[in-house]
């Protein structure tokens, strides 16, 4: 029987040290959510690393752990962490296909650690392939994946997707080692990026950087036919609608108003990362309640920031500047009894999420730069009265499908600026009409249309390629 193996960098577990002892905590997130009706199932596993450094001990017990979740773990020395995922995939990859190009940084000893570590998952993965197997390779840490499990096995089928941007050739052709990372996606049968655009950014530097012509969303390789297409991920609809209608979210909303007073809110919730536009978004708000002082008192920013790579000074930089804003703003319009930006530095659970959803009358997403963005996605989901306002940034994937959200250029201040007056201004059966459209489209892609699709696609494509071996 063949299997389906699911790689990404990391497992959707996450394991913890607490009072001692190893905690296993499952992960919420959107991927692991849709991936869990494959690698759940009979002898399918997913392969990555479960985010801690260990103990050798401990590794053999964690091993033993994850077998039993269908899981088997890549696992990381501290080094490797330093110069393969906080290094190369997030301080050279991650600012390249994000357009933030003065963070990039060019560093020969992470691009090596870079490659030996993606010989470290290609030699995990080689252990458990078969040749009639399914592998499906996930993001940027992992480019040259593809390439090397396709040389040691030249017919076992390989998809791979990319839950970032991909650049245009102008940026991508900085990166000095940019032919070998084009040629180790390529080693995929079936290559997946959220939108059009980064499907056509990908296709042009194949063919300018390392010279494959390509016929609409094909491209030969070697004699091996290579498909490339755009599939937008989706969310588990019916759980942020679920939870959101919940009783618990309804008494948690209501004991967080009764404290918070009656201003509107504006969600804004972001990982910590400067791709995510956040001080853009502070200081517009800032600007708002300048322009317009009659809302002074009457509108709140409930901002979330969720840790994330702390330890790359770029991001330890954009703590201090959010902490420096919203200190800032606070000191300025901030009264006895107003709080101009509830702030907080952390995760929250999802009964939490589902009671923000649904107190905040605005959701203003506005990165620079983002994959997909599925916030907003939740926050649709989540309006079970239809009424609410998405202000949305044109360069976040999400963009593409949500053209009813007011949609805004991150960098000009004054449209992010006269955007929140127009969403607090908006009259419901506008708000309701617009949210009708956005819950249809939300609810009709979910996370399981996209695996089954990608699946469906991946499984055509090799049926295809092996026609057109023995013709
Ligand atoms: O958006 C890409 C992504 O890798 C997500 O899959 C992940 O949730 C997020 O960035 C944070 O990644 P990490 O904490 O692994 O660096």
């Amino acid at each position: 029987m063949s299997k389906t193996i699911i790689v990404s960098n990391r497992l959707p577990i996450r394991i913890e040290r607490e009072d001692g002892k190893l905690a296993y905590k499952t992960s919420e997130g959107g991927l692991a959510t849709g991936l869990g009706s494959i690698y759940k199932e009979g002898d399918n596993i997913w392969i990555g690393w479960p985010g801690i450094s260990l103990e050798n001990e401990e590794e053999d017990e964690v091993e033993k752990e994850l077998m039993n979740r269908n899981m088997r773990p890549v696992f990381l020395t501290e080094n490797e962490v330093q110069e393969f995922y906080l290094g190369f995939s997030n301080q050279t990859l991650w600012p390249a296909f994000h357009y933030f190009i003065h963070h990039m940084r060019f560093k020969e000893e992470e691009w090596e650690a870079y490659k030996k570590a993606n010989q470290k998952f290609a030699e995990a993965i080689s252990k458990w392939i078969e040749p009639d197997d399914t592998i499906w390779v996930h993001d940027y840490q992992l480019l040259l994946v593809p390439e090397m499990l396709r040389k040691q096995f030249p017919n076992v089928t390989i998809g791979f997707f990319q839950h970032i941007p991909f650049p245009s050739y102008e940026v991508f052709r900085m990166i000095p080692w940019r032919k070998k990372l084009l040629n180790g996606v390529l080693g995929a049968d079936y290559i997946g990026f959220h939108t059009y655009d980064d499907m056509r950014h990908f296709l042009s530097s194949c063919h300018r950087l390392a010279g494959y012509s390509y016929n609409r969303n094909q491209i030969l390789v070697k004699n091996r036919l290579v498909e490339v297409d755009s599939l937008p991920m989706g969310i588990d609809y019916g759980k942020y609608a679920d939870s959101a209608s919940s009783q618990l979210a309804k008494a948690k909303e209501i004991s967080y108003r009764d404290s918070l007073g009656p201003q509107d809110l504006i969600l804004s919730m972001d990982r910590l990362d400067y791709s995510k536009g956040i001080p853009g978004r502070l200081l517009a708000f800032e600007r708002f309640l300048k322009e317009y002082p009659e809302y002074q008192g009457r509108v709140s920013m409930f901002l979330i920031v969720v840790p994330s790579r702390d330890q790359v000074p770029s991001y330890k930089a954009l703590k201090e500047k959010v902490e420096f804003l919203v200190g800032h703003i606070n000191g300025k319009y901030g009264t006895i009894n107003y709080v101009p930006i509830h702030f907080f530095y952390r995760s929250f659970p999802l009964d939490d999420l589902s009671a923000f959803y649904r107190m905040c009358k605005i959701a203003m997403i506005t990165p620079k730069r983002d994959g997909m963005n599925l916030v907003c996605k939740e926050y649709i989901a989540s309006r079970e009265t239809q009424d609410g306002v998405l202000i949305l940034s044109e360069m976040a994937g999400a963009s593409k499908e949500l053209s009813d959200a007011l949609l805004v250029n991150p960098n000009d201040e004054a449209q992010m600026v006269l955007s929140i007056k127009t969403a607090l201004e908006m009259p419901v059966a506008e708000q309701k009409r617009r949210m009708n459209i956005m819950q249809k489209t939300v609810q009709k892609y979910t996370i399981f249309q996209w695996v089954d699709l990608f699946i469906g696609n991946l499984k055509n494509l090799k049926e295809r390629q092996e026609s057109m071996a023995t013709k």
